[in-house]
């Protein structure tokens, strides 16, 4: 995720306010640290691997003159969190700085043009090629706002940078694509961020950037220019109003409710992972005769989903297992020949990673997927690969989720092709509908969240819920009990819908709330039956289904609507969405602070 932040002030040293400024972004991301300044003409650069305090400690990043600067804060996708890696990133002179929030996906390509052409690139970070790139412009004798415009043309993926040049030390360039960035102005400076927060006590004039626009900033304020035609954007700042607290949470309430509205955003960037990292997690589950899938709590739902997608698309077997469980219920049978993805946001739940642990000594081959890199499973698997979320910091996993899904379904899609186990015509299809989820999940989110509002007030007072599902459903059903139980404290069952008269049918009653998952996939028929099952005993029934499905409409009390159209080995990415939702507001009206749920914590490192 990262957050990027610049200044130029009138009076005043930059740095200490760049340090501050960067406190107030950690929550972005906290591998790294580093300030760009300069001064009388030279570039000044500060930067370490590490958490700001821990950075500062070494460095003091407050110790530098001058009044023009970048500072970055850093969440690792490309490289590891070592201070090679740290931003800003310099030309092959260190004359220019330059900061990155996103993912350039053609780095690799531009990396090797660029080497072929003499350039020392140090670091292993996609951003670096973006400094190289300026300085070849620069060469060819161009001023720094042209440089900067010639050479993001070269970049695909999504960006937010600032650049700085002991050249033109008059000013900030920066450019936005995708990534976030505003501009905050006050009477005596002009920032730049990737977020409001990062300048709020500063200024509280803010004005956004928007996507494919330039923008300078200098000692007379700030300029904004389209870069498709280069013409000049008039955009006047609006006041914004938030404390530092609210600021922080991008004026949501909570930081659930922010994480849940990201997701289109973050699921992007999740289909934006590098292709060598997939192909050699792919080569590794392709020579596997069956692969283990093991993690906890909301990890583990997204490995039992994955279990349908493997087997479904790759005609791979896979066992989803609970990492508490593997050593006793597996433990003697890994060997040499085991093959065991450990999929965990943190990379640090002690439970996953004691299995990490029995894994390698019995020489079984670890693979891992993970939210950060620099993590201990980072370190100790053989490959792994991390999907690319940024920081969650709510406690229930919501935006994690999702993306661990996305990239599970493109491991799926990819061994797929691999094995030649399904049409190209519906590789593509699916590749298509992958791409198309954010926009999906944006549209829902648009759409329902009012209505899953009222169902929270309607349903607060209910004692207990039922959430059922068939096939990949269940996954999506056992998810949406977790949040619900986690953060409402609403004692829950969820059952495959098959095996729900084996049992817990027992339970219902008139009125007793029951929640269906029914995406449009070859169990539509067999879930209706179930829905009738529970109706007929008085249940009452919110169903999540396909927009316009009418023929389930008929029959619930309650239905959330999702964007038509999603395959089956994809639904759990958007059905899953509602029901975040909804337990978040069953926490509110509950007057519970969904954030911080008691006795859970978000990485649990004890046994
Ligand atoms: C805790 C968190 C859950 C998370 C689980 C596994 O219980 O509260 O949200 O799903 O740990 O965490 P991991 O980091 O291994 O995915």
């Amino acid at each position: 995720m990262c957050g990027i932040f610049g200044c130029v002030l009138k009076n005043g040293d930059a740095a200490p306010l760049i340090h501050a400024a960067l406190k107030r972004l950690e929550y972005r991301g906290y591998d790294s640290v580093g300030e760009a300044i300069i001064h009388e003409g030279k570039l000044y650069v500060k930067k370490d691997a590490g958490k700001i305090d821990d950075v500062h400690a070494l460095l003091n990043l407050d110790d530098l003159p001058g009044k023009i600067g970048i500072g970055h804060t850093r969440w690792a996708t490309h490289g590891a969190p070592y201070k090679v890696n740290a931003h800003p990133h310099t030309d092959c002179k260190e004359e220019l700085a330059v900061i990155h929030n996103g993912i350039i996906e053609n780095f690799a390509e531009l990396r090797k043009e660029l080497e072929d052409r003499g350039h020392i690139l140090r670091s292993k970070t996609d951003t670096e090629v973006i400094a190289h790139l300026i300085e070849e412009k620069l060469k060819e004798g161009l001023g720094l706002i042209d440089s900067v415009r010639k050479s993001i043309t070269r970049l695909e993926g999504s960006y937010s940078i600032a650049v700085i040049s002991a050249k033109e030390p008059d000013k900030i360039v920066c450019a936005r694509n995708e990534s976030p960035l505003v501009l905050g102005i006050s009477e005596d400076a002009v920032f730049c961020a990737s977020d409001i927060p990062a300048f709020l006590p500063l200024a509280n004039k803010v004005v956004i950037v928007e996507n494919g626009e330039l923008v300078v900033l200098n000692h007379k304020g700030y300029e904004i220019r389209k870069l498709a035609d280069w013409s000049l954007v008039s955009r006047q700042p609006k006041i914004i109003d938030w404390n530092p607290v609210m600021a922080e949470k991008q004026g949501y309430p909570h930081f659930m409710l922010k994480e849940i509205y990201e997701q289109p955003k973050t699921i992007r960037n999740t289909l934006r992972l590098q292709d060598q990292y997939l192909e050699l997690m792919t080569a590794f589950l392709d020579r596997a005769g069956e692969v283990s899938l093991v993690a906890c709590g909301t990890s583990y739902h997204a490995c039992l989903a994955a279990s349908y997608m493997f087997s479904k698309l790759a005609f791979l077997a896979t066992h989803p297992i609970i990492a508490s469980e593997f050593i006793e219920q597996h433990g003697r049978a890994v060997n040499i020949d085991s093959t065991i993805l450990f999929v965990s946001q943190s990379g640090e739940t002690t439970d996953t990673l004691a299995a990490v642990e029995h894994a390698r000594l019995r020489a079984a081959t670890v693979l891992g997927l993970t939210n950060v890199i620099g993590s201990t499973i980072t370190r100790v698997a053989r490959v792994y690969t991390c999907q690319q979320s940024g920081p969650e910091i709510g406690v229930a996993a919501t935006k994690t989720f999702t993306s661990q899904l996305s990239v599970l379904a493109q491991l799926a899609l990819r061994l797929a092709k691999k094995r030649g186990k399904v049409s190209h015509t519906e590789i593509e299809f699916l590749e298509e509908k992958l791409e198309q989820i954010p926009d999906v999940a944006e549209a829902l989110l648009k759409t329902q969240s009012e209505k899953i509002r009222q169902l929270s007030k309607k349903y607060r007072d209910k004692g207990c819920f039922f959430f059922l599902g068939r096939g990949i459903s269940y996954a999506t059903a056992l998810e949406g009990r977790l949040k619900l139980l986690e953060i409402a404290y609403i004692p829950s069952i969820a059952y495959p819908a098959g095996e729900s008269k084996h049992g817990p049918i027992s339970l219902i009653e008139p009125d007793f709330p029951v929640i269906f998952v029914c995406p449009k996939d070859g169990t539509h028929r067999t879930i209706l039956s179930n829905i009738m099952e529970m109706k007929a005993r008085g249940a009452s029934i919110i169903a999540i289904i396909e927009e316009g499905d009418e023929e389930i409409k008929r029959f619930v009390d309650d239905y959330v609507e999702v964007p038509k159209g999603m395959p089956e080995i994809l639904s759990p990415i958007v059905y899953v969405i509602p029901l975040q939702l909804f337990a978040y507001y069953m926490a509110i009206e509950r007057e519970l602070n969904p954030d911080m749920p008691r006795n859970l914590a978000k990485s649990v490192t004890v046994k």
